[in-house]
């Protein structure tokens, strides 16, 4: 690891901070399967690591890319997105309040309903893009974390990061934001204010579908750092060390594929804005999105791949242009190589606040004119 200190965050991922396999001279990292490791005839451990659940050399190139790629103190990477978002809200006690977004990926609202609350936690939904009723739904004493996800997931609506790290911090609590969306590419959380930073990195920090995995990120490797830590020590919830390899194989791609996703997503969201069979196209980097505003101030070099289109004509007419697309894969999840599409309120069931109408689009690496002219074709 000899990269001069003056490097730019491409080049951290695109080198992986330098890692590569000592023994070999090799310039990618050995995979690591061992799920132990010995201890010397004094008993004291060879080489400081214990047993797998707890550290593996396979988690460390990622957990270093992305601390320096996010401007943090630490990272631990997770067996999934929601096992790292589970994590941080596990590190909290029974009794304490939680405020938690209206709009925020379905999975991690049923888990914060449903199991969080039945452990104790006091979880209220707010609408965290108006930071006056966040700062009005504060319980002063009680309310110990503010998560927030920025895109949104599926109506991409925007938080404002700094004003509610201010607000979180009036009140001594942490802020927590949801990244995934955004990546690193685009938006660093911590360097708003915030304290802690998760990603799905399923999405676009792996970026090729074929490994589940989460992170999180703190600013300080404070105490409650250590309760997050233990969580995924105590509760398992680890990474293998193929999918970790496979993980960081993925972030040295990340500032090229994210970029060009941005750029096709933003010529798709300008296409279609105003189109016959669209009734409207939900993108921060649209200037007559509600959120562009505030979008534009936190993230930099363009808004994301993450796209919805409310279709005219309902649920049926979403679930028709759906049903005609020929390249856009009908599939869940998002952050590929790989155009994906959905619609999100069939996926997400009865309980949905997502509108009807809504196709989540999740923008690849293919031609963007292809992937206009398909949406052209089913559109009509
Ligand atoms: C914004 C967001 N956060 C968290 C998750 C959960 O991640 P995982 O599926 O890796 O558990 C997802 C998954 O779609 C997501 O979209």
């Amino acid at each position: 690891m000899s990269l001069p200190d003056y490097i730019h965050s491409p080049t951290v991922a695109a080198q992986a901070l330098g890692f590569g396999d000592p023994a070999t001279a090799g310039i990618v990292p050995a995979i690591h399967p061992s799920t132990t490791y010995e201890r010397g005839a004094d008993n004291t451990l060879l080489s400081g690591r214990l047993y797998s659940r707890a550290d593996n050399p396979n988690y460390e190139p990622p957990e270093a890319v992305l601390t320096r790629l996010e401007a943090g103190a630490a990272t631990a990477v997770f067996s999934s997105g929601m096992s790292a978002a589970t994590a941080v809200f596990m590190a909290l006690k029974p009794g304490d309040h939680v405020l938690v977004p209206k709009v925020i990926y379905w999975a991690l609202r049923a888990w914060l309903l449903g199991w969080a609350t039945d452990w104790g936690l006091r979880v209220e939904s707010v609408d965290t893009t108006d930071p006056a009723a966040v700062e009005g739904s504060v319980r002063r004493g009680q309310t110990k974390l503010i998560w927030i996800e920025t895109p949104a997931n599926p109506t991409l609506v925007v938080s404002d990061i700094e004003a509610l790290a201010e607000v979180a911090h009036r009140a001594g609590a942490l802020l927590a934001v949801d990244s995934t969306f955004a990546t690193p590419v685009h938006s660093l959380p911590l360097l708003l204010g915030a304290d802690l930073v998760m990603h799905s990195a399923t999405k676009y920090l792996n970026g090729h579908s074929d490994v589940i995995a989460g992170t999180v990120t703190t600013r300080e490797e404070d105490a409650f750092w250590g309760r997050i830590i233990a969580v995924r020590s105590q509760a398992g919830t680890v990474l293998g060390p193929f999918e970790a390899w496979l993980l960081l194989r993925g972030m040295r791609t990340l500032f090229v594929r994210v970029a060009a996703q941005s750029r096709a997503a933003m010529r798709i969201a300008e296409h279609f804005e105003g189109h016959s069979g669209v009734e409207a196209v939900l993108y921060p980097g649209l200037t007559s999105f509600p959120g562009h505003r505030v979008a534009a101030r936190q993230m930099q070099g363009g808004f994301g791949g993450m796209l919805s289109l409310r279709v005219a004509g309902g649920a049926p007419g979403a679930l028709s242009a759906l049903g005609r697309l020929r390249i856009w894969k009908r599939a869940t999840s998002l952050g590929g190589v790989e155009s994906l599409v959905e619609h999100r309120a069939s996926v997400e069931g009865p309980q949905s606040a997502t509108p009807a109408d809504l196709l989540r689009l999740s923008v690849g690496l293919e031609d963007a004119d292809d992937l206009i002219r398909d949406l052209e074709q089913a559109l009509k």
